[in-house]
């Protein structure tokens, strides 16, 4: 496993060089680092046009083996998995690689019971717990495709992704705890599956002890399931072979249009992606224990929590509480009870933290820090700083990490303490990334000192391949803006040193605390309610979440108190996406700003939104004018 680490600056290089020249040739000789049951016939056939990049042709393997069985041998009694509750006063848990094996197995078997066949997706919806992990895992071993729900979407959110992708089973728990709050998650499920006569299971973990609402016929304990398999004898369950390009998972991420879009990655491309980067960035050593913050909701926490680690017989931490629950000081007690070794956090929950002051700090043993990482948002300069000194006390380099859903692991990244860093820059593209910058017209953008759109002109093996049921949304989203590159939706800067820097979104995908929301999804979510005609919605910069939610909103029916009517539309898209997407700031307009074609100038709001109003730009080819001055004096 260890073959794939680059050990020096130069060596980065050196590897860099060769994955540009002979890609196959590198990639062939990284996926060798893997458990094949059978070897590819074909490294790489690829076409950005419609696209269809396949990697690793022919090959059979299943990623469970890769990262249970394979290790048993060696590090069968290593931690594997450690948890840490949300209620300090609870017991952790550990289980060791053959615990997870057994209980991956298990459940496997239940899936199996329960009448889920290879290619059946399943959506899974629960608490930040080992099972968690374990149902991921499952579905994995017997070849269903899992799509994971982060616990904070709405049943209608979760209905939307549960009817795209036909899921057959949906596996929950009665409920979860994060910091204070309880989350019905069951009742949610039941709101969901009104809509979804698709699913004929349900499968409930018990969590919170919620009293829940069992429908007969449709759904069953975990903990009874698990009973039934015992009972059968064999704790085995044989790994499903799968082809490399056969689907291991769908994970929803919003985009520009309304409807948020089932990314698809693949068994052997995404396996070998996530091990090899999870191994490089972190320059992970055996031993180590880490923690990763993200949820398994998101996809930091499946390649980073999961797949990542597993792979590479790391110990993966979890966590199911939030950062300042019961106090700011959680994470500091977590790294000094575990004795964490690398901590990759997102930079919405360092500025959060920072607001605290040191004194959470206090007496909080971080010596056993060796590596610090940020992923989802552009890191502001002060919190870098704040993590390197008072966090790594300047020992530990830190990862700032640059990569989407749709990349299935890190593309720009520094490798930890090989790479020199560079506060705010994602640094340098690992081996077999091709980054370039493009101007408005798809001309690429040469030399150093520039700045434009970030497009990957060459495929990687943890590229997205499709979008579920949809190759045509996949197309026109990623490979249809410029000719033969992949569009990444990010704006960049390369230095003059070629160091790249993340500048943001450069389309209508917001960023708040970390999580992609597309303003269209929040703008239909506001239209529902019966007082609006119409909305936009733009970010703005708020110093905790990176960005916030501004909404414009015409609201000419609204009777009375403007407060209650915002906190109703608060209401209804909370219902709608769920708490993540709450808009920040709602301001009534008696209209939005529109070109003559009718084309809402969101431009110009997102000047006001910014508080920027001194410099508008052109605003005469709009319908009426008049409306910019208006929303500008009533601007929040
Ligand atoms: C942003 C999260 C700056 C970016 C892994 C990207 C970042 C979007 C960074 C993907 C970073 C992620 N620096 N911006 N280190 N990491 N982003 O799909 O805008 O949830 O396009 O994946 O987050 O978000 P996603």
């Amino acid at each position: 496993m260890s073959n794939m680490k680059i050990s020096s600056f130069e060596e980065y290089h050196q590897v860099y060089k060769h994955s540009v020249e002979q890609p196959e040739e590198f990639w062939a000789g990284i996926a060798d680092n893997f458990h094949w049951r059978k070897k590819w016939d074909n490294v790489l056939s690829w076409n950005f046009k419609e696209p269809n990049v396949k990697w690793f042709e022919g090959a059979k393997l299943n990623i469970t083996e890769n990262c249970l069985d394979r290790h048993l041998d060696t590090l069968g009694d290593k931690p594997a998995i450690i948890w840490e509750p949300n209620d300090p006063t609870e017991d952790h848990r550990i289980l060791t690689y053959k615990q997870l094996h057994d209980k991956v197995c298990q459940f496997a078997n239940v899936l199996k019971n329960n009448g889920v066949k290879k290619g059946d997706r399943i959506c899974i919806y629960m608490p930040m717990l080992p099972e968690l992990a374990i149902a991921v895992l499952a579905c994995a071993r017997i070849g269903a495709i899992h799509s994971v729900v982060f616990g904070g979407f709405s049943a209608q959110s979760i209905a939307d992704r549960i009817k795209d992708a036909e899921c057959a089973l949906v596996i929950t728990a009665d409920g979860g705890f994060r910091g204070t709050k309880d989350l019905p998650l069951k009742s949610v499920i039941d709101d969901a599956l009104v809509q979804c006569p698709s699913v004929k299971r349900v499968i409930v973990l018990t969590r919170s002890r919620t009293p829940v609402s069992m429908i007969k016929g449709r759904d069953v304990w975990w903990e009874d399931e698990i009973k039934k398999v015992e009972t059968q004898g064999s704790p085995v369950c044989p790994v499903e072979e799968m082809d490399a390009e056969d689907m291991l998972f769908i994970l929803y991420t919003s985009g520009s249009t309304g409807k948020p879009k089932g990314v698809v990655h693949t068994c052997g491309g995404y396996m070998v992606y996530a091990g090899y980067t999870f191994a490089n960035t972190f320059q992970y050593t055996p031993g180590e224990v880490f923690f990763c913050t993200a949820d398994i909701g998101w996809i930091t926490g499946h390649s980073y929590i999961i797949y990542g680690p597993l792979s590479q017989g790391a110990t993966t931490l979890i966590f199911e509480g939030i950062p300042t629950y019961p106090d700011a000081g959680r994470f500091w007690d977590i790294v000094d009870k575990f004795k964490v070794n690398i901590l990759y956090t997102a930079p919405t929950a360092i500025r959060s933290l920072m607001s605290f002051g040191l004194d959470p700090l206090k007496d909080k043993d971080l010596s056993s820090i060796k590596v610090l990482g940020s992923v989802g948002e552009p890191i502001n300069e002060e919190a870098w700083h704040w993590f390197d000194d008072h966090i790594g006390h300047n020992k530990a380099p830190i990862v700032d990490t640059w990569w989407q859903t749709e990349n299935g692991g890190h593309m720009i990244t520094p490798i930890a303490g090989i790479t020199p860093t560079k506060p705010g820059y994602a640094t340098l593209p690992l081996p077999g990334i091709q980054p370039v910058l493009v101007d408005e017209n798809g001309k690429e953008i040469e030399g150093n000192g520039v700045s434009g759109n970030l497009c990957i002109k060459f495929p990687w093996p943890g590229i997205l391949r499709t979008t579920y049921g949809d190759h045509e949304r996949c197309r026109l989203t990623y490979f249809a803006t410029y000719e033969n590159m992949y569009f990444t939706g990010d704006g960049c800067l390369r230095d003059e040193d070629g160091y790249y820097k993340i500048t943001g979104r450069v389309d209508d995908v917001l960023n708040v605390s970390g999580h992609r929301i597309g303003t269209a999804e929040v703008e239909n979510a506001i239209n529902m309610h019966s007082s609006v005609v119409e909305s936009a919605v733009v970010g703005y910069p708020h110093d905790i979440k990176g960005q916030g939610v501004y909404a414009f909103v015409v609201s000419p029916g609204q009777h009375g108190d403007a407060d209650l009517n915002r906190k109703d539309i608060i209401m209804t898209v909370q219902r709608i996406i769920g708490p993540i997407a709450k808009p920040d700031k709602i301001q009534f307009v008696s209209g939005l700003p529109k070109t003559r074609s009718g084309k809402i100038m969101r431009r110009i709001l997102r000047k006001i939104a910014e508080g920027d109003t001194a410099n508008l730009g052109d605003t005469s080819t709009l319908l009426d004018p008049s409306v910019v001055e208006e929303i500008k004096a009533g601007a929040l």
